[in-house]
């Protein structure tokens, strides 16, 4: 039905006879003449319709977003009327004929404009939504990305293996979604919140090297980087090293950056302890796009006057450059965002050219404040603000006013990419609602080497072979080197509170195949969603997925979840007990 996309003419074009089809973006009707913006996914293109062809008369009835044919000339633009703002500006089409396939209802919100709608609007009309330019330039990003993914794996050897949706339970800290089954009643499917025990089969299978495109389920609480359902690039290796799967991944992200962003970033990727990130950033998944860490004073502050420092857990402190001259509005707001954060008070010494100011000012001797200048780096006009207590509170409340004061220094400059490994987690945690240690990472998790010896004695002290890879403060995938001994694991279950019976329960078929020559092997699974929102600079994945769920869960174009019918019920032997209304 058509020779050309809309937005791929050009001067090199004039002359030519083209058909185009399309979505009508704007209609400018100066009597005499009516000018049709005509937009396809490739863009917008400018449409004449002249009194002397019959598509005049058919320009005129035509509506926002109706469905039309155009069949005419590519014809150069007067140089006063050529648009810079659009690449197809500098021509336009001479309309013959004008066909329309298909008239419109006015839409709830106009597609040509890219004023704010409200997302539920957005997401209830979600087919006009994505015809809008954002999202269709998010939609292509999202599919490049899994092009250059697929390309990249499949050059370094990895094959693509699906695994089933529908299959037993695997545990994976979140709870499952429910399938029952029509064919043995009483029993359930479960939708996989990970292929993780799938992938680790395939490597006892000698896949060796393993990819999927992944669907997983998480019945889990929702925010802006959590959906339901989400997609994973997941990828498993035998015979590997922590260090190999991070230079594989390194090496895939600098692939994904050049083909879909031409982006060069350099590798190796910096690498942080967790207990590094949580000390200098207060968080797990440091955006590294600014400086501004967190320095350890406890031993300086051990020297002051004040009680609350000499006496505290620790004492932490940011120093905000050219801060000096904070107004005092805002260093009120910087308080409550530390308490916010759970830290008791903050507290700020202001470097001013006159001295130091501040509630701290009188507390410090010269001594002491050239020493904490010196750790801290900070001179004269700088902001110093402290927070102490225990020292993770510490770090975390600051870490939110190191996020908050490079937001308000413009130091986040958008198109900039920092990614960063957090390696060296510990292998457990202690569950005080569970009264039992659980897996920071998973259960399958290998210890690092040197700290096995530690596993039955200083539990807590044990080291994961686990790795995060985080970009612009955002965990955009995590993964493992794996157990492959069935008596490491057995040593791992038992600290989990896990049993020999209740481990043959729920994941006996891995234990079991386990016994039959397993290789050494470990993976990472991206969040592919929030690589794909970081990358096309969207605060939440629901902008780079065609059919998210809103935060309550709830599909609002599609009406999902929904009631069934009686008749489906009791062919899967359910019968449906609602909650007591309160
Ligand atoms: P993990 O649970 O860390 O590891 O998940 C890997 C990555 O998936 C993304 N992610 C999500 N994205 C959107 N919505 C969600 N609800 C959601 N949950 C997680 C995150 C996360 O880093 N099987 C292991 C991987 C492995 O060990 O190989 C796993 O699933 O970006």
């Amino acid at each position: 039905m058509r020779t050309h996309w809309c937005g791929e003419l050009r001067p090199a074009h004039a002359g030519q006879r083209v058909a185009l089809c399309g979505w009508v973006h704007r209609r400018r009707d100066l009597g005499g003449l009516v000018f049709l913006d005509l937009r396809d996914r490739e863009g917008v293109v400018q449409v004449v319709c002249t009194p002397q062809h019959p598509a005049h008369a058919t320009a005129q009835q035509v509506r926002p977003e109706y469905v039309v044919r155009v069949q005419g000339q590519v014809v150069l633009r007067p140089a006063h009327t050529v648009n810079p703002k659009i690449p197809t500006g500098e021509v336009e089409v001479r309309a013959e004929t004008l066909e329309v396939l298909n008239p419109s209802r006015t839409p709830p919100f106009e597609v040509a404009d890219d004023a704010e709608v409200d997302e539920t609007v957005r997401l209830r009309y979600r087919y006009l939504d994505l015809r809008r330019e954002r999202m269709q330039r998010n939609l292509r990003l999202r599919h490049r990305l899994a092009k250059a993914t697929r390309d990249f794996l499949d050059r370094e050897g990895f094959w693509e293996v699906e695994t089933p949706h529908l299959i037993r339970a695997t545990p994976e800290g979140a709870r499952d979604f429910l399938v029952p089954s029509r064919l043995h009643p009483g029993k359930f499917y479960v939708l996989p919140q990970s292929p993780q025990l799938l992938k680790q089969i395939l490597m006892v299978a000698g896949v060796e090297r393993y990819f999927q495109l992944a669907r997983c389920f998480r019945d889990e609480d929702l925010r802006a980087d959590r959906q339901p359902e989400f997609t994973q690039i997941d990828v498993e290796m035998s015979f590997v090293d922590r260090d190999d799967v991070l230079g594989l991944v390194e090496r895939l992200v600098q692939h994904l950056m050049r083909e879909a962003l031409g982006v060069e970033v350099p590798a190796p990727f910096p690498r942080l302890s967790y207990r590094e990130a949580l000390l200098r950033y207060g968080t797990d998944k440091p955006d590294l796009r600014y400086g501004l860490a967190i320095e350890d004073v406890t031993e300086l502050a051990k020297a002051a006057e004040l009680r609350l420092f000499r006496e505290a857990e620790a004492v932490r402190c940011l120093r905000v450059p050219e801060g000096a001259a904070t107004p005092r509005r805002e260093l009120e707001h910087l308080v409550a965002v530390a308490v916010e954060a759970g830290a008791p008070g903050l507290l700020h010494l202001a470097l001013q050219p006159d001295g130091p100011k501040g509630p701290l000012a009188r507390h410090l001797t010269d001594g002491l404040l050239d020493a904490v200048c010196s750790a801290t780096g900070a001179g004269r006009g700088d902001l110093l603000v402290f927070v102490a207590g225990a020292g993770d509170v510490a770090s975390a409340a600051l870490g939110k006013v190191r996020q908050h004061v490079a937001g308000r220094l413009g130091m986040v400059r958008d198109g900039t990419f920092a990614y960063a490994w957090v390696l060296d987690f510990p292998l457990l945690e202690w569950a005080p609602e569970e009264g039992r240690y659980v897996a920071v990472h998973h259960p399958f998790t290998a210890p690092v080497d040197e700290d096995e010896e530690h596993l039955e004695s200083d539990p807590l002290r044990v080291r994961a072979k686990a790795y995060d890879l985080v970009l612009n403060g955002v965990e955009v995938a995590g993964g493992s080197i794996r157990i492959h001994r069935r008596d490491l694991q057995e040593r791992v279950f038992r600290l989990l509170g896990i049993g020999p019976e209740q481990a043959q329960e729920r994941f006996g078929f891995l234990l079991e195949a386990f016994q039959y020559g397993a290789p050494p092997h470990g993976g990472i699974a991206f969040g592919f969603d929030r690589l794909v929102m970081v990358l096309a600079g969207e605060d939440t994945i629901r902008d780079v997925i065609a059919f998210p769920k809103t935060a309550s869960a709830v599909d609002l174009m599609m009406g999902a979840p929904s009631e069934v019918d009686e008749a489906q019920l009791r062919e899967v032997h359910i019968a449906v007990r609602k909650p007591a209304v309160p």
